[in-house]
């Protein structure tokens, strides 16, 4: 179980702080893969990077936290500061581009090497990884390469396979398949969610495609602008979403065969360094009152382990005339 307090995290920039994720406050069960969608800079690496403990300037966590409960000890306090010292073993994290994660200049192995422990038995824990690798169609050698003597689809594989071989209880995985073509991304993806399936443990799988999200998450997190603004099994958000940002991303995406006007969603999500009053999402919503643009909507269970932040959550959005 991760348990996220109030969480606001910073980046400090010559213009002054900015709050990247901003007052995120929710409780993710363990053994689900959780999809987190949202606009580009909405938070969501940002928020992975906490959970991750890993806290670089100028990313610094402003107040709240995180807790994680790990299912065989639940005494053990662990928190963003103590959670490092759970890297690979505990918790792992796919970032959003393995080229540049991945150090270019030192090969595979000795990138991965540097996190084992150092009473561990390397070159046996090294003969487990090559046997592991070549169960995920990789070539045992890969590991002995440097990260440009890999495809692409490959590098991002053995990202898989380094943040899995031992287990975690934790993935998070951000957008592990951008920048691939459509043949390796699946073949990725379905790795992925063997891989959970046998382990049972949490993924934390970002992606801006809510058709991927429909297809493999158990449960979704929206962010915008910063926020939280739903969380719910994908069953129920997917048929009955709360907010009407979820329903414009639900509703932009095309079914084949229907012919019905997709609309997306228009216009762009607030800076955050403007004054952010009431909803942020409020200028772009067919939903908006007074109401909306001065009071911010709190995050609450509106049913059974389902989350929104919004004044009119479940309403129906206005019909949407197909154009001549
Ligand atoms: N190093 C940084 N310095 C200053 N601001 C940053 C930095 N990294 C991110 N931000 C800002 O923090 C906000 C959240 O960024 P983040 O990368 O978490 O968004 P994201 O949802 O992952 O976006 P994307 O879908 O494009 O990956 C954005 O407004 C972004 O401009
Ligand atoms: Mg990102």
């Amino acid at each position: 179980m991760i348990r996220l307090n109030q969480l606001v995290a910073t980046y400090t920039t010559v213009r002054g702080t900015v709050k990247a994720v901003d007052g995120v406050d929710l409780e993710i069960p363990s053994g689900n893969i959780v999809g987190i969608a949202g606009e580009s800079g909405c938070g969501k690496t940002t928020l992975l990077k906490v959970i991750y403990g890993d806290l670089v300037y100028p990313l610094a966590l402003d107040s709240g936290g995180v807790d994680y409960v790990f299912a065989d000890d639940d005494r053990q306090e662990v928190t963003t500061e103590t959670i490092q010292q759970y890297w690979f073993k505990r918790i792992s994290y796919i970032p959003q581009s393995s080229m540049s994660s991945l150090n270019p200049v030192v090969k595979i192995r000795k990138q991965f090497v540097d996190f084992l422990e150092p009473k561990a038995n390397k070159e046996e824990t090294l003969d487990r990884v090559r046997q592991f690798i070549r169960q995920l169609d990789l070539p045992a050698e890969a590991l002995d390469s440097y990260p440009h003597q890999l495809s692409g689809g490959m590098r991002q594989r053995m990202m898989v396979a380094l943040a899995t071989f031992f287990q975690p209880d934790i993935i998070l995985a951000d957008e592990p398949t951008t920048a691939l073509d459509v043949v390796v991304q699946k073949g990725i993806l379905l790795l992925l969610v063997r891989l959970q399936r046998q382990m049972q443990n949490t993924v934390l799988f970002v992606s801006h495609d809510m058709g991927v999200h429909y297809q493999i998450s158990h449960r979704m997190l929206i962010m915008y602008a910063a926020k939280a603004v739903e969380f719910g099994e994908s069953a129920e958000v997917f048929s009955a979403p709360l907010h009407p940002y979820t329903r414009m991303l639900i509703d932009s995406l095309p079914n084949i065969g229907d012919d019905h006007m997709r609309q997306g969603v228009s216009g762009r999500p607030p800076s955050l360094w403007d004054d952010l009053r009431g909803c942020r999402f409020a200028a772009r919503c067919p939903l908006a009152t007074q109401r909306c643009r001065d009071e911010e909507p709190a995050f609450i269970e509106h049913r059974p382990n389902h989350f929104a932040a919004c004044h009119y959550a479940g309403d129906e959005l206005p019909k949407v005339e197909p154009s001549a």
